[in-house]
């Protein structure tokens, strides 16, 4: 659909649209898809409701269908709209901004997941047009160029949302004037250039989501001045130098993800105990030091995610984690490719919350420890690619998460997590459909391959119902392949290969 401005004095706010839709072949009569999407579209304006009833919706009033039946035009005069709701259509051309130069009362202006293209409007509130938007979202289509100056000028606007397009240049420098800005998100685009410490003008800002991006420079050293805000995601940017410590004083953080950016410094001189409220933290692919131990005390954090960032530094020891009461809701520890030295340590049983763990790509030596297979929620274990040596422990065969089918209620308390988990998942691209997966998709896994594990495979793991994904390959194992893997009805995956196994590899799955 084209969307175009259509100025008439008389009307304060009118809509005209173009449609490309389906050409009908009745004269007049629209295509059921058509009148849904208008439907849909009309239950959305908060405005007098349009008596659009009958089953013909080219004869409903507003709207004008050619001689072929196309639906050309949606006219909505005098219906003093306040909010505009086009989301998730199949619209496409440009939107002029002399589209809302009739829009006095609009609060809101919803067109995400369409295939808009041009510039985006920002000079939605020049000339003192819509003086009381509040929210705007242009996510998930094809805008492209510049973010030019305007918005500024909403001096109401809470919400502007533009992510998944196709942006490119620097952040426009007058946002930092719309002071009621609470959420700020242009993920995947192609935006760069570093964050001005004028952001500290924002002082209402909560979400600040720009993953995906190419911004580059230092993060703003007063960043900590945002004292309202919750949700930051710089992941996937060229972030550089160290964390301004102000980001302590940010107490309100929930999420903080600064994966695969070029980081570095000695975190242990931030205080993270005052980050109270932190769940998410992503420090993956950087170069930080300073053990992880001082993020212990973050109490509230769910998932900690260091992949490649702290490479070198080994993994705390018990003795390092003596006084330890941290990390009691952690679900997620992801500390791949880091060069980590030393066994699984003992402190790591405690986490009785732990759903996935991630040490592959290290220099892990010692066994597979026992108590791995007491931890109740865990079933998602890679501990590949390291050097660890000894027996497949049987109770590894009692992972209470991989035995049963988990009744409804633990399905719905699996976390969700809708970023990458490890340094090897990085190869993300903006095809790809956004949120991404869902912790609750990741499959059952135990992945204990290229290392130096001896003796049998045994027997009892076929108990291990849920299990998708066992990779044995590469290790030392001996004997028999037992029978009981034929007994893993959800296997996906099954690699046994370069060990000194003998026998036969098992019939797997149903068909
Ligand atoms: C709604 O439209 C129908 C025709 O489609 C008409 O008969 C009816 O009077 C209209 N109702 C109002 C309240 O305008
Ligand atoms: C805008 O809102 C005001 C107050 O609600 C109302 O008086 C005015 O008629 C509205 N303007 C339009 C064009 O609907
Ligand atoms: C816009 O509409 C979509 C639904 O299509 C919704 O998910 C999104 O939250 C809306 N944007 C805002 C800012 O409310
Ligand atoms: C986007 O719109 C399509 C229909 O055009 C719909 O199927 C899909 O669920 C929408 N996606 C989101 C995230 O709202
Ligand atoms: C994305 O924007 C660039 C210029 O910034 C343009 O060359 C390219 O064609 C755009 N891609 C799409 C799919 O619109
Ligand atoms: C912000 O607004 C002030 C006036 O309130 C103006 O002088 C200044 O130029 C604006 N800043 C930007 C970057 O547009
Ligand atoms: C900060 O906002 C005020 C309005 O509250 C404005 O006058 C000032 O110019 C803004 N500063 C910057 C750097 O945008
Ligand atoms: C943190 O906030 C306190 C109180 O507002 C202030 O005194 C301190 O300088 C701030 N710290 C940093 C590093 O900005
Ligand atoms: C990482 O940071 C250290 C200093 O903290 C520096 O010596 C080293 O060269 C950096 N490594 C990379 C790959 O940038
Ligand atoms: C990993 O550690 C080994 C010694 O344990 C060292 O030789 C190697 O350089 C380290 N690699 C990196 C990338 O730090
Ligand atoms: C993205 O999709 C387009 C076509 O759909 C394809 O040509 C392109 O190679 C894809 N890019 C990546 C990085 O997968
Ligand atoms: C593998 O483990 C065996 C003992 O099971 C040991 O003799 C051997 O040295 C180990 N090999 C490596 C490369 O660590």
């Amino acid at each position: 659909m084209l969307v175009q401005a259509y100025n008439l004095m008389a009307h304060p706010f009118l809509l005209f649209l173009l449609f490309s839709c389906i050409i009908s072949t009745n004269i007049h009569a629209c295509k059921q898809t058509e009148r849904s999407s208008l439907l849909s579209f009309a239950s959305t304006l908060s405005s007098p409701p349009l008596n659009w009833t009958s089953l013909d919706c080219c004869r409903w009033k507003g709207i004008t269908c050619d001689q072929d039946g196309w639906v050309t035009r949606l006219l909505l005069p005098s219906k003093g709209l306040k909010g505009v709701d086009l989301s998730s259509n199949h619209f496409f051309g440009a939107i002029p901004s002399s589209f809302f130069q009739q829009a006095s009362n609009l609060t809101s202006f919803n067109v995400s997941n369409n295939t808009f293209t041009g510039y985006v409007p920002s000079s939605i509130c020049l000339q003192h047009s819509s003086p009381f938007l509040r929210l705007l979202d242009f996510s998930s289509n094809v805008f492209s160029g510049n973010l030019a100056p305007g918005l500024g000028k909403c001096s109401k606007l809470q919400v502007f949302r533009a992510g998944h397009n196709n942006l490119s240049g620097l952040f426009p420098e007058d946002i930092y004037n719309a002071t009621k800005l609470e959420e700020i998100a242009l993920p995947l685009n192609s935006l760069h250039g570093a964050i001005s410490d004028k952001i500290v003008n924002l002082t209402n800002l909560a979400t600040l989501d720009l993953y995906y991006n190419h911004f580059g420079g230092e993060l703003p050293l007063n960043l900590g001045k945002l004292s309202k805000l919750k949700f930051v995601n710089f992941d996937f940017n060229n972030l550089e130098g160290t964390l301004p410590p102000s980001l302590m004083n940010c107490t309100k953080l929930v999420e903080l993800r600064l994966g695969s950016n070029n980081l570095e410094g000695d975190i242990s001189m931030l205080d993270f105990s005052r980050l109270s409220q932190l769940t998410k933290l992503d420090l993956m692919m950087n170069n930080f030091t300073g053990a992880m131990k001082i993020l212990m005390s973050c109490k509230s954090l769910h998932a900690l995610l260091l992949s490649g960032s702290f490479v070198g530094e080994g993994m705390p020891s018990d003795d390092d984690m003596v006084d330890f009461h941290g990390f009691q809701n952690l679900r997620v520890l992801a500390l791949e490719s880091s060069n980590l030295t030393g066994q699984i340590p003992l402190w790591l049983s405690k986490l009785k919350n732990l759903e996935i763990l991630c040490l592959s790509s290290n220099q892990i030596t010692g066994p597979i420890p026992s108590w791995l297979g007491t931890l109740p929620r865990l079933f998602y274990i890679r501990l590949s690619d390291n050097r660890i040596s000894g027996e497949f422990p049987k109770q590894l065969c009692r992972l209470p998460s991989l035995l049963y089918e988990p009744n409804i209620a633990s399905q719905v308390d699996k976390y969700e997590f809708e970023f990458p988990l490890t340094s090897n998942s990085v190869s993300i691209n903006a095809n790809q459909t956004f949120p991404q997966q869902k912790l609750y998709f990741l499959p059952g896994w135990i992945d204990v391959s290229n290392n130096n594990i001896s003796g049998y495979i045994p027997a009892e793991i076929g108990q291990l119902q849920l299990l998708r994904k066992l990779a044995l390959d590469s290790n030392n194992f001996s004997g028999i392949i037992p029978d009981q893997i034929s007994n893993l009805k959800n296997l996906e995956v099954l690699d046994l290969s370069t060990n000194h196994l003998s026998g036969i590899i098992p019939f797997i799955g149903e068909s």
